[in-house]
């Protein structure tokens, strides 16, 4: 797995080997172009993530494309403070099985738990809005009983077409939409695709395990009693 902070790369701007590899970049003109020169671009087992990188830099985001996957819900007042302020996950592609891109809508001041990445690849592209990431340090091995506030590593502002990688390599993160008047929404794609991550509370450093759901599938609303039947609320990161 590549141990990089593409970010260092983009940010150079004069970079010539980035500026070469752009060129080599084709023309993406909306989503479904991107969907398929994704597709292309996982053909083979190896992932090149600087080529990943390009393709989600390369595509302008349009609402009208991905508008459809956008379901936003801003009434899960549960009394389960668990996952209240929990965006939505929206699948939009399931990359030949190789990986799940998704959109995640993120209502106003909406966010995730701490989690890690299930060793798959992260890609993150910002469709409309405005996130912030916070990246913290994996915790030290410890007992259930010690307590140790998480250490903050990171906090990067993503907005409208940026373009971000992860993996726990670099840490945990967590997302969230700073904004409380304004929605946003987030292209990501994971690589191999997971049912489950680790999620961390930041002032003890604990962790659990929560399954990963989906909100909608290629525009369609996942059925929720199928889902709820099975999982309990503690249980799952979201659905
Ligand atoms: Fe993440």
């Amino acid at each position: 797995m590549a141990e990089l902070d593409y970010r260092s790369c983009f940010g150079a701007g004069q970079d010539v080997e980035v500026q070469k590899r752009m060129l080599s970049v084709p023309k993406i003109d909306n989503l479904d172009d991107l969907i398929r020169e994704l597709r292309k671009a996982f053909a083979t087992d190896h992932v090149n993530i600087d080529r990943v990188m390009d393709l989600m830099s390369s595509y302008k985001s349009n609402p009208k494309d991905w508008m459809k996957y956008a379901k936003f819900d801003r009434h899960r007042d549960d009394e389960n403070s668990f996952y209240v302020c929990k965006y939505t996950r929206n699948l939009v592609d399931e990359g030949n099985g190789k990986y799940n891109l998704m959109l995640l809508a993120w209502a106003e001041g909406q966010g995730s738990s701490i989690h890690d990445h299930a060793n798959s690849h992260c890609f993150q592209k910002i469709l409309d809005g405005t996130l912030r990431e916070i990246r913290f340090a994996w915790p030290p091995e410890s007992s259930e009983e010690e307590e140790r506030e998480m250490e903050v590593i990171s906090e990067t502002t993503l907005n409208t077409n940026d373009v971000n990688y992860m993996n726990d390599s670099l840490g945990l993160h967590r997302v969230e939409n700073p904004s409380h008047t304004q929605t946003a929404a987030s292209l990501h794609l994971y690589c191999p695709p997971f049912e489950s991550v680790l999620l961390f509370d930041q002032r003890t450093g604990h962790k659990t395990r929560g399954k990963v759901t989906f909100w909608s599938k290629y525009g369609e609303r996942t059925p929720f009693g199928a889902i709820s039947a099975k999982l309990d609320a503690e249980d799952y990161e979201n659905n």
